[in-house]
């Protein structure tokens, strides 16, 4: 089977970014990566992408007077480069209705929380202000419901008393870049199904290999 085609969206660093072409550069991994966007030039992960010799595209959201005409921007990148999965890595704009409808079933995002706790911003603080023990990292594929759409995997961390945002966001963030490559690799490989109820089942894996406990 062909590797699935992946465009990437980022807005920043870029280190799930470069998780995931570090992944994809494995010999015989099933996903390839065929275009990086960011809507902002002076994103850090462009440089990964450069080296990794995959193309960029930078679509500034200014450059649009609303978000759908900068949805149907980054969308048009994205078909042009054949892209079959999105994967949303950092990238901090929220969409129109358009863009998820466009992309249905089609496009996957990292969030530093284990939804459907802590959504939106600052959520290592939430985290830390709520007093759980246990945080971490979820995939999901996304909707118009913002951070609410279904669960592919989770990575879970523990929290500890003294743990500052830094600390916990350090430790999210390792763990982010063990599971979204493990994802892409089973949507690679054509696991991953929406079944009814908002449940995601992904062929051949067992249940509880879709969480990767970092205690
Ligand atoms: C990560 O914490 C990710 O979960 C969130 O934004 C951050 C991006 O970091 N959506 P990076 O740009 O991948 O380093």
């Amino acid at each position: 089977m062909a590797p699935l085609k992946v465009g990437v969206l980022i807005s920043g660093r870029g280190s799930n970014l470069l998780a995931l072409l570090e992944a994809c550069a494995t010999p015989g991994f099933p996903a390839t990566i065929a275009l990086v966007v960011s809507n902002r030039t002076d994103a850090g992960g462009l440089a990964h992408a450069a080296r990794f010799g995959v193309p960029t595209a930078v679509v500034p959201h200014r450059d649009h007077a609303d978000r759908e005409s900068f949805d149907r921007a980054v969308s048009a990148a994205l078909e042009a480069a054949g892209v079959e999965l999105v994967c949303l890595a950092g990238f901090m704009r929220i969409f129109s209705p358009w863009f998820p409808t466009r992309w249905a079933d089609r496009i996957i995002n990292i969030h530093p929380s284990l939804l459907p706790s802590f959504k939106g911003m600052h959520v290592q603080q939430q985290a830390i202000a709520s007093g759980v023990r246990v945080s971490g990292a979820t995939v999901h594929f996304v909707t118009n419901d913002l951070d609410g759409g279904p669960i592919v995997a989770q990575a879970a961390v523990p929290v500890h008393p003294d743990d500052s945002v830094e600390t916990l966001s350090a430790r999210i963030l390792k763990a982010e870049h063990d599971l979204y490559p493990l994802v892409l690799r089973w949507f690679g490989e054509r696991r991953v199904r929406l079944a009814a109820a908002n449940r995601v089942v992904i062929d051949g894996v067992a249940a509880d290999a879709a969480v990767l406990w970092r205690p």
